[in-house]
């Protein structure tokens, strides 16, 4: 196998451009194909970033191609990625990785039988701040973990996506959408998750698109889109989870852990950047200046210059390829944080505590060394 992989996109849509963009900061993985149901998006893709343009068919039969990215619907991931495996390729997919349990462990042994390696997004927990938490969680300075909180909540994808109505079908709902960030790093700083408790409301059963082009036209709400939730991990920590598509304001922090000797506070898991902020006891720590490379901000932002490092688990399974060790946006995390969120959905529907059947290892830190490795 030649040091750099060949990498190719299916669905060219809204997050396309990303991957498309952002995986030149890396060494090992070049973008060479990209194929989508609809051949214009393929094309203008194609054009915008140098790569050919294919249809699906013939990017898994492209022989230059080792990984393909799966950037379709949630609906398609499971289909798309099966036939990813079947032609012999390995697969790295936005998140949700799959729709049901059944599904994950369907592609993990098709993977197995052909030797061929299954990623999933998100890959934000790789990012500086949330190392830096790691870090502190795993030098025993906060104690044992005990307790946290994690949020997130806001009014909706249809004022934004340009095409919302995925958000709002089943696969969709915040659990499903935003919960694989919360759930993977909350995974890679305490561990696995045992059981979870969860109530869900659908407040408005339909929704005004207030993006273009589409503006104007109504979504039918065909998944929760408010979910409270209580979370146990195998460690014995409990922490509770708020996720909302239905809250106009608040006031609360996006993670926060408890320990036996004091907390921390995370900024959002959606990014690869941000403030942490700890305390010793009670008092605020002056936790110093942490260099990691997936923390420098590299990208305007309207809040600024903000840290989008995005396709570094993909870097890292390419890396992990040639080297024969696990990736971090691995298999088994990325099935046990798919089968959270739909325990979550299961719990929200009948009103019980739902325990989870799978489990996994927590992934290997990222060091600032591990992560410059990396990098172009
Ligand atoms: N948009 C974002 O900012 C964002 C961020 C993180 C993750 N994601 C995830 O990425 C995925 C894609 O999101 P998006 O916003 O780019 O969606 P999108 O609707 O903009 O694009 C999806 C593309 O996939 C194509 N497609 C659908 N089914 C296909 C199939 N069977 N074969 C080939 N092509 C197919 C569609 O034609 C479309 O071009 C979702 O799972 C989403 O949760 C999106």
């Amino acid at each position: 196998m030649s040091e750099v992989m060949g990498v190719g996109i299916i669905g060219c849509g809204n997050i396309s451009s990303a991957y498309l963009r952002l995986s030149k900061m890396f060494k090992g993985i070049e973008m060479r194909a990209c194929a989508d149901l609809n051949m214009d998006t393929a094309r203008a893709q194609a054009e915008t970033y140098g790569v050919r343009a294919h249809t699906v068919d013939e990017i898994l039969a492209a022989d230059d191609i080792d990984i393909i990215v799966n950037l379709t619907i949630p609906a398609a991931h499971f289909e798309v990625s099966r036939r990813v495996l079947e032609a012999g390729k390995h697969v790295f997919s936005e998140k949700p990785f799959v729709l049901s349990v059944e599904e994950g462990h369907a592609l993990l042994d098709l993977a197995a039988s052909k030797g061929l390696r299954v990623g999933s997004a998100p890959d934000t927990f790789l990012g500086g701040a949330h190392q830096q938490a790691r870090a502190l969680v795993d030098s025993g300075e906060l104690g044992e973990i005990t307790g946290g909180m994690a949020s997130v909540m806001g009014r909706g994808m249809e004022m934004w996506h340009p095409n919302p109505d995925f958000f709002f079908k089943p696969g969709g709902g915040p659990v499903l959408d935003i919960g694989p960030y919360y759930i993977t790093n909350l995974v890679q700083l305490i561990g696995p998750v045992k059981r979870v408790a969860c109530f869900a409301t659908t407040p408005r059963t339909k929704r005004e698109i207030t993006s273009e082009p589409r503006k104007g036209e109504f979504v039918t709400v065909e998944t929760p889109t408010s979910m409270r939730a209580i979370l146990e991990f195998n460690s014995g920590a409990t922490v509770t989870l708020n996720t909302s598509w239905d809250v106009h304001s608040h006031g609360m922090s996006p993670i926060e852990l408890y320990g036996e000797k004091g907390s921390i506070y995370i900024p959002d898991p959606n990014f690869f950047g941000g403030e942490v902020r700890a305390t010793e006891g009670s008092e605020d720590r002056d936790l110093g200046a942490f260099d990691h490379p997936f923390g420098v901000p590299n990208e305007e932002h309207n809040q600024g210059k903000m840290a989008n490092y995005r396709t570094a688990g993909l870097a890292d399974m390419a890396a992990a390829i040639g080297e024969g060790r696990p990736h971090r946006c691995g298999q088994d995390l990325c099935l046990h944080v798919m089968e959270v969120l739909l325990a979550l959905h299961e719990a929200g529907e009948i009103g019980e505590v739902v325990s989870l059947s799978t489990t996994c290892e927590r992934p290997a830190a990222m060091t600032a060394a591990d992560a410059k490795a990396l990098m172009a």
